[in-house]
Formats: structure tokens, C-alpha cells, sequence
């Protein structure tokens, strides 16, 4: 039993500085490969037996100290009635675009058991399969980030069609965000039901705005969300599970992001970690934050900086070592290996 991750997020004593790392499970190694190699991507998302094998990977191959599930944020996206599709090489397609009141109406918010029930399948595996070895976490999108697609139809580089909504159409743009909360929230509640551990919310495109339009259009929403998971989790659970926040580009938003009510706050690498500790008031629990491209330094470079930020790192309350944003895909695993057991290492107590 290796409860490290849930103990760091409690910001309680670890023996060590718990790691896993965001992608973990992907095309990186050469065992997801095998396995993306037989079914699409989509396919692995809907096959809870397939899901649960590249989850398990990292697990055996990394000896990190949490797994996490496998699957996509925009898998709620399809839920909500959008047609989603991945090409291979151009991302994802969501159609049609949301863009007008009439697309916005006829959006629903799924039962998630209904129609996502192979998400929540998958969960129930996964706890069976890792009986206690490490937790597993569990996660959706942030309603901003997830609405970026929804809005784009897929990936974006100046996200013009979604801030034309919001300041043109802004109660367009909150009808449509009221739908996506709705989802996303009863979406957390399900895998939490099923047995997800921790649950992280992934605001990657967060940092495209000012501090104070975030707050009102990406913010305000992951607070509702959080609200709404805490007075749930107080009337339906024993304990409640600890609830990450990432965003992307988190230098010029921490004052803004300490607000979200999290139990962690996932950092990236722009900023020196100390300092986003102080910044988001001394007493919080972080995650991070090597740049990820860092793992095409030789080895002994990767050290330095590993022990550098677990060196600034303990001015926090607790620590979850992580890369600033996913692995990518070039990325030499024995490097990521060699990551791993040099956090257990020079964290050792
Ligand atoms: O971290 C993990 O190991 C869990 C699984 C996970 C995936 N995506 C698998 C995936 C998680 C947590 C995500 C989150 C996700 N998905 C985010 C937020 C975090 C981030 O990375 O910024 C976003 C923005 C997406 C949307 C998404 N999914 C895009 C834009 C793409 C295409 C680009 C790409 O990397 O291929 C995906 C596909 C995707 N999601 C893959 C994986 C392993 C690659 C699919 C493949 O095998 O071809």
C-alpha cells in the first residue's frame, strides 16, 4: 500500500516526495504503443479493459506513486451530444462547432453512468487490478478549457472564436458554460463514485487570458465546480478525496488561481516553485514543475534540476514532483525511469 501521493496532497509527513507525471501513460513508451497499435484512440478511451492496460503501464514500467486513469477530457464533449473525432496528426475534431444559441440548446447534460458508464468501468477495474499498490486519480477538463474545443471544434492557436463569444456574446458564452459545469461536475462525482482517489482538473489554455478575465470566465466556473464536489463529498463520503488544479501558463495567475478552493495546485515550468508557494500564501500543497522538455538533458542535468526544485520545493506545505505539462511523445523513457527513482532518492527522509 502506497498512500504517498494521497498523504503529500493531505500536506501531511511523507517519507518521500511522491512523483508521477502528467501523460504518463502514451506514446512515449513503446508498450502503449503496442497496444494504440491494435485500436484507435477513441477505441482505448471506450474499452475499459483497454484503458486499464495503458494505465497500468507506467505503474510497472516508472514506479510512480499514483496512476492515472486513461482517457481524454474530451470525452464529455461527445457525452453532450458534439460529434468527436481524432485524426491521426491533427488532433481532435469536435462538430459542429458551438458558436450559436441553436448549437448551445440542443446541448445536453448526460447521466454520466449512462453515457460515459465505460469511464466509470474502467475506474472500478483499475482499483481491483491495483488493489492498493498506488491511488488512482481521476480527471476531467476545466469548463473553460473544455469549452475551448467545443467552441474551436478542435485545437486552436489564438482561441478567436472563443473570445469573440465571450465579448461578444457573453450570455451566450455563460448559457454554454453553465452546461458544461453541470456535466463536468456530475462527471467528477461518478468517478469519484467509482473509486477514483483524487481527481485533477486540467485548465490548460488558462493562461490566454488577463488575471481578471480569467477569473470571470475560466475561475469562477472550477470554483462552482469545487463547491459543489466539497458539500457533496461532505454529505455522501467518509473522506473526502483531495482536488488538483492545473493550469497552464500559471506564472501570471497565481494570485487569481489560490482562490479556486483546491486541495493541490498544479504549477508549471515558467516560474520557480518557491516562489508560486509564496505567491499562492505560503501554506499550500503544490505540484511540479520540470519543464518536460528537461528530459533530453543527459541524465546528470536532470538531476540538478530535480534536486534544485525539491530543494525549493519544501518551503511548501507538500510536494507532488510532476512535469510542468504532458510528457511528449520523443521523449527517451529511461530517462523518465531515471526521473523517477532520483525524486524517491534525493527526497528520501
Ligand atoms: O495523463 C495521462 O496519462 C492520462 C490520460 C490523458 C490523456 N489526455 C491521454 C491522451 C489526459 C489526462 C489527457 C488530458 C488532455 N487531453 C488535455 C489536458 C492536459 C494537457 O495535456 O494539456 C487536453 C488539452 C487534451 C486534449 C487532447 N487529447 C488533444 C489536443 C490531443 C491530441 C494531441 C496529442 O497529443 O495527440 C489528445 C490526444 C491524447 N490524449 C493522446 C493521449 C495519450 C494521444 C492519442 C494517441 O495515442 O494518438
Amino acid at each position: 500500500m502506497n498512500d504517498t501521493f494521497l498523504k503529500a496532497c493531505r500536506g501531511e509527513k511523507v517519507p518521500y516526495t511522491p512523483i508521477w507525471i502528467m501523460r504518463q501513460a502514451g506514446r512515449y513508451l513503446p508498450q502503449y504503443r503496442a497496444v494504440r497499435g491494435k485500436a484507435d484512440f477513441l477505441t482505448m478511451c471506450r474499452t475499459p479493459e483497454l484503458a486499464a492496460e495503458v494505465t497500468m503501464q507506467p505503474i510497472d514500467i516508472l514506479g510512480v506513486d499514483a496512476a492515472i486513469l486513461f482517457s481524454d477530457i474530451l470525452i464529455p464533449c461527445g457525452a453532450m451530444g458534439q460529434g468527436l473525432e481524432f485524426h491521426e496528426g491533427r488532433g481532435p475534431l469536435l462538430s459542429p462547432a458551438i458558436r450559436s444559441a441553436d448549437t448551445v440548446k440542443k446541448l445536453l447534460v448526460p447521466d454520466p453512468e449512462e453515457t460515459m458508464g465505460f469511464v466509470m468501468d474502467a475506474i472500478r477495474l483499475l482499483r481491483k487490478e491495483l488493489a492498493g499498490r498506488v491511488p488512482l486519480i481521476g480527471f476531467a477538463g476545466a469548463p473553460f478549457t473544455t469549452a475551448t474545443y467545443m467552441i474551436e471544434g478542435g485545437t486552436s492557436k489564438n482561441f478567436l472564436n472563443t473570445k469573440r463569444m465571450i465579448f461578444e456574446s457573453p450570455a451566450l458564452y455563460a448559457a454554454l458554460m453553465d452546461k458544461v459545469t453541470g456535466t463536468i461536475t456530475e462527471y467528477l462525482k461518478a468517478q469519484i463514485s467509482a473509486g477514483a482517489q483524487a481527481v485533477q482538473i486540467f485548465d490548460t489554455w488558462g493562461g490566454i487570458f488577463s488575471p481578471s478575465d480569467f477569473r470571470e470566465y475560466a475561475l469562477s466556473y472550477v470554483k462552482r465546480i469545487i463547491k459543489d464536489l466539497r458539500s457533496w463529498m461532505k454529505r455522501e463520503r467518509s473522506e473526502p478525496v483531495p482536488i488538483i488544479y492545473f493550469v497552464g501558463e500559471t506564472a501570471g495567475l497565481l494570485e487569481e488561481i489560490k482562490d479556486a478552493g483546491a486541495d493541490v495546485y498544479g504549477v508549471d515550468w515558467r516560474i520557480n516553485i518557491d516562489d508560486a508557494v509564496r505567491r499562492l500564501g505560503g501554506n499550500a500543497v503544490v505540484q511540479g514543475n520540470l519543464d518536460p522538455l528537461s528530459m533530453f538533458l543527459p541524465k546528470e542535468k536532470i538531476e540538478e534540476k530535480a534536486a534544485d526544485i525539491l530543494k525549493r520545493a519544501s518551503s511548501a506545505k507538500g510536494h507532488i514532483f510532476n512535469l510542468g505539462h504532458g510528457v511528449v511523445p520523443e521523449t527517451p523513457p529511461q530517462n523518465v525511469i531515471a526521473l523517477v527513482e532520483m525524486v524517491h532518492r534525493i527526497s528520501k527522509k
